[in-house]
């Protein structure tokens, strides 16, 4: 199990160390570099570089599934959406960026609870708080909740590209999904865009035959949240810190975007979500 997982992340190591960087604002005020550009990518070639009036909020993990139709043995899965648990690895990603690479390769293949708030334990990386959800509206919309943040992504298609060859190929075996990039679809709430990056696992099978008429993927990827900068964060401006009196810069600026019609979209979702989960 230690050498299947110590040459996982030598692989996961060996791909960070030769992707191209697109470099960003971190939430401590210095540059940080988001592994992009696969050099193997087929189509769009690259991710796109974030604006530079964007800082990186939360790096997650997410762990889920990715769910597919199939309409006849003879047809190709449809991606219909996915489902995922996130998990908060911001401190341990700013600490030590390449290590994050071996996150996903190992808890793509560690069960997946979606009842439980549950934190993610990695055996030699650490134990992660669950701080959100991963979902699709019913519209299709893909759909990132921190409800004890306030925050909301309710995301549009940017750029997408082939994950690197060698990427782990998950517990079905079946490929790492996408790499992609996510903006606003608008009435996002305190969140400007993600990156999906380092994925494992979640391609469909390639064809429909002997597969069931839904199919659900596993996998799991590293989630990076953008936010406008906040410049009246005085921490992220590299200024000195804010007095002990000061409230958190964060909520004071997402209150007046949290409309009312956003509270009724999370609460429905919700739940929806608590239906099916019971
Ligand atoms: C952030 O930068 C982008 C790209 O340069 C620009 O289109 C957008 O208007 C900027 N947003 C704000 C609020 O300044
Ligand atoms: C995904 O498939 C599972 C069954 O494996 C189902 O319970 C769930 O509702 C589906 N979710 C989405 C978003 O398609
Ligand atoms: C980064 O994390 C990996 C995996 O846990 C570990 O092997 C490595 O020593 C860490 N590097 C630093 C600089 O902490
Ligand atoms: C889930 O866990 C996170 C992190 O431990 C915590 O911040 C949050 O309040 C919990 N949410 C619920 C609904 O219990
Ligand atoms: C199809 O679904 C049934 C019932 O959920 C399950 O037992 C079976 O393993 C599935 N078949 C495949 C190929 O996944």
């Amino acid at each position: 199990m230690l050498s299947l997982r110590n040459t996982l992340s030598a692989f996961a190591l060996s791909w960070i160390a030769t992707q191209p960087v697109l470099a960003i604002n971190g939430p401590n005020g210095n540059s940080i570099n988001i592994p992009g550009t696969p050099a193997s990518a087929v189509g769009t070639t690259t991710l796109l570089t974030p604006p530079s009036n964007m800082t990186i909020k939360h790096i997650t993990i997410g762990h889920g599934i990715q769910n597919f139709t199939c309409a006849s043995p003879s047809a190709t899965p449809v991606a219909i959406g996915a489902l995922a648990n996130l998990y908060d690895v911001t401190s341990f990603a700013l600490a030590n960026e390449t290590g994050l690479a071996g996150i996903p390769p190992i808890a793509a293949f560690q069960p997946v609870d979606f009842a439980s708030n549950s934190s993610l334990t990695i055996a030699g990386f650490g134990t992660f708080p669950r701080i959100g959800n991963h979902f699709f509206t019913s519209a299709g919309v893909p759909t990132f909740a921190f409800p004890t943040l306030n925050e909301l992504l309710s995301g549009k298609s940017l750029a997408t590209i082939n994950a690197p060859a060698g990427s782990n190929p998950g517990p079905a075996g079946t490929g790492a999904t996408t790499w992609l990039d996510l903006g606003d679809k608008g009435g996002s709430i305190g969140l400007s865009g993600v990156y999906r990056i380092l994925t494992a696992g979640g391609l469909p099978f390639k064809t429909c035959q002997g597969q069931n008429s839904t199919i659900s993927v596993p996998y799991a990827a590293s989630y990076w949240f953008l936010d406008l900068t906040d410049t009246s964060n005085t921490l992220a401006a590299g200024a000195a810190s804010p007095s002990a009196s000061a409230s958190p810069a964060v909520h004071t600026n997402i209150a007046p975007r949290f409309h009312a019609a956003n509270i009724f979209v999370v609460a429905l979702v919700t739940f929806g979500l608590n239906a099916w989960l019971m």
